[in-house]
C-alpha cells in the first residue's frame, strides 16, 4: 500500500466521531483511514500529532465579483477562494444572479466564466431568480437536472432582486416538483424601503440609520411568510443570513412542526452588534450589510440555535467592498453604500473559537455546522463534507490551540479593513488539502491558481 500523501497520529473529527488515526490519500480521494498505515514510499507525510484532521469547510453564501450597489465585490474568484483556503475553507457556493429579462442559463453562463480558471478551491452556484415572466421556471427544472439544485428569492430590495409572494409561490412549486431548495433572503423590503424614505426625509444619512431603518420585526415577518407559502408549496426552505432571535423563533416554531425548514447565520451576526456602528465618522459603513447588525443579546440566542439544531449551518455571507472608493459611494446617504462585507477568511477559526472553546458546542457539533449539514443540504455530500474513504481529501489539519488575531495587516482578502479587526482567536488550521492537493502549509497558499472545478451537486438532503 502507497500513499500519495498520509496524515500521520492526528485526531480525526467528523460530525460524529473523534479518534485517533492516520488518514491516506491515493489520488484525489481518502483511500484508508486507520492506524499505523505504512509510511514507505508516501509521496508526502503530514505530521499531524497533537492537532485536529477535519472535513474542509464548506462556505455555501459568498458573493465573488459580484456587481452590486454601483460597483463590484472586491473579491474574484482568484482572491477570494485564496483567502478561503488559507482560512480552511475547501468549498464554496456562490451565487449566480439572473438580472431582470435575462434567462437563467445566462446568468449561469455569466457566473461560470468569472470562476473558471480563477478559483483554487472547488465552488458551485445557486441561481438569483429576479424575474419568472419568461422561461425561468421551465429553466429551473433543467438546472435542477444539471447539478444545480438552489435558488436564491428576495423578499427585500424592491425594484433590484425582490419577487412577490406570488412569483415566490410559484418558484416554489417548481422547487417541490423537482427536488429543489428554495433559499430566502427574508426581509420585509415593501415596509423597509418606506422606514428608509422617512429616515432620508428626516436628514438621516449616516451609515447607522441602515441598521436603525431595518428592524427585526421585518426580517420575523418575512422568515414567518417564506415559511408559510414553502409549507403550502410543499418545498423545503432554506432562510439564509438570519440574523436575530425574532426571525430564529419562527424557524424553530416551524421545524417544531416537523417542516423542512432550514437557516443559516454568519458569523458577524454572532461577534459583532450594533454598537459596532458607533464608530467615528464613516466608519460604521464596514458593517453596512443586510440584515444588519443587531443589539448584542442576539448573539447568545444564535449561538445558541447552532447548539440546539435550530439553526443548521454557519455561512458567511462573504460580499466584501473596500471603505475606500467602494464604501464611500453612500458617504453623504446611507442607501447607496454598497451592501456587504467581508468573512471568506476567518469562518472556521470563528466558529471553533467562539463555539467550542466558547463552551456551546462539541467539535463535532462544529464540523456539523461548517461542513457536513452544508454538504448535505446542498447536495455535495459524501463526495464532500466528511472524512471517509472514498470521499474528496479535502481536509484540515487544525492546531485547536493556537492563538491568532484577526487584522486587515495579515488578512489575504482584497479588501482594506477587517470587519473582525483585533479579535483573537483560539483554533487555526496548519495544513488545508483541496482533493489531496496540498494548498496551505506553513502560512503559505502553495496552490494552484484555476484548480478549483465546478461541482455538480445532487438534491438537498434531510439534515
Ligand atoms: O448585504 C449583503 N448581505 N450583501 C450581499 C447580498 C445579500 O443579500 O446576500
Ligand atoms: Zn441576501
Ligand atoms: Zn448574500
Amino acid at each position: 500500500m502507497r500513499f500519495d500523501t498520509l496524515i500521520r497520529g492526528g485526531t480525526v473529527v467528523t460530525a460524529t466521531d473523534t479518534y485517533l488515526s492516520d488518514v491516506g490519500i491515493v489520488g484525489e480521494k481518502i483511500s484508508v483511514i486507520g492506524l499505523n498505515l505504512p509510511v514507505e514510499g508516501a509521496g508526502k507525510v503530514i505530521e499531524a500529532r497533537g492537532m485536529l484532521v477535519m472535513p474542509g469547510g464548506i462556505d455555501v453564501h459568498t458573493h465573488l465579483d459580484m456587481p452590486f450597489g454601483g460597483t463590484t465585490s472586491a473579491d474574484d474568484f482568484e482572491s477570494g477562494t485564496v483567502a478561503a483556503a488559507y482560512g480552511g475553507t475547501t468549498t464554496l457556493i456562490d451565487f449566480a444572479i439572473q438580472y431582470k429579462g435575462q434567462a437563467l442559463r445566462h446568468a449561469f453562463d455569466t457566473w461560470m466564466k468569472k470562476a473558471d480558471g480563477k478559483a483554487v478551491i472547488d465552488y458551485s452556484f445557486h441561481c438569483i431568480i429576479t424575474d419568472i415572466a419568461g422561461a425561468q421556471l421551465d429553466e429551473m427544472k433543467a438546472f435542477v437536472r444539471e447539478g444545480v439544485p438552489t435558488f436564491k428569492l428576495f423578499m427585500a430590495y424592491p425594484g433590484v432582486f425582490m419577487l412577490d409572494d406570488a412569483s415566490i409561490f410559484k418558484a416554489m412549486g417548481v422547487a417541490a416538483d423537482c427536488g429543489g431548495m428554495i433559499c430566502m433572503h427574508a426581509e420585509n423590503g415593501g415596509a423597509i424601503d418606506v422606514i428608509v424614505q422617512r429616515a432620508l426625509a428626516e436628514g438621516k444619512r449616516a451609515p447607522k440609520y441602515h441598521a436603525l431603518t431595518r428592524p427585526v420585526t421585518a426580517e420575523a415577518e418575512a422568515t414567518s411568510r417564506a415559511i408559510a407559502l414553502a409549507e403550502m408549496a410543499g418545498t423545503p426552505v432554506y432562510i439564509v443570513h438570519l440574523s436575530c432571535n425574532e426571525a430564529l423563533e419562527k424557524v424553530r416554531e416551524a421545524r417544531d412542526r416537523g417542516l423542512r425548514v432550514y437557516a443559516e447565520t454568519c458569523p458577524q451576526y454572532l461577534y459583532l452588534s450594533l454598537e459596532n456602528m458607533d464608530g467615528p465618522g464613516f466608519d460604521g459603513a464596514k458593517y453596512v450589510f443586510t440584515p444588519p447588525l443587531r443589539e448584542k443579546w442576539h448573539q447568545e440566542k444564535l449561538w445558541q440555535g447552532l447548539a440546539k439544531d435550530d439553526l443548521q449551518v454557519v455561512s458567511t455571507d462573504h460580499c466584501p467592498f473596500c471603505m475606500k472608493e467602494q464604501k464611500e459611494l453612500g458617504k453623504d446617504d446611507f442607501t447607496k453604500i454598497p451592501n456587504g462585507g467581508p468573512g471568506i477568511e476567518h469562518r472556521v477559526s470563528l466558529v471553533y473559537s467562539g463555539g467550542v472553546h466558547g463552551g456551546k458546542f462539541s467539535p463535532n457539533r462544529f464540523v456539523q455546522l461548517v461542513s457536513t449539514a452544508p454538504a448535505k443540504l446542498f447536495g455535495l455530500y459524501p463526495r464532500k463534507g466528511t472524512v471517509a474513504v472514498g470521499s474528496d481529501a479535502d481536509l484540515i489539519v487544525f492546531d485547536a490551540d493556537e492563538e491568532q488575531t484577526i487584522s486587515v495587516k495579515t488578512h489575504h482578502m482584497r479588501v482594506d479593513y477587517s470587519m473582525f479587526e483585533g479579535t483573537q482567536v483560539k483554533g487555526v488550521p496548519q495544513t488545508v488539502l483541496s482533493r489531496g492537493r496540498v494548498i496551505v502549509e506553513g502560512g503559505k497558499f502553495v496552490g494552484k491558481v484555476g484548480a478549483g472545478e465546478f461541482l455538480k451537486r445532487e438534491n438537498p438532503a434531510k439534515v
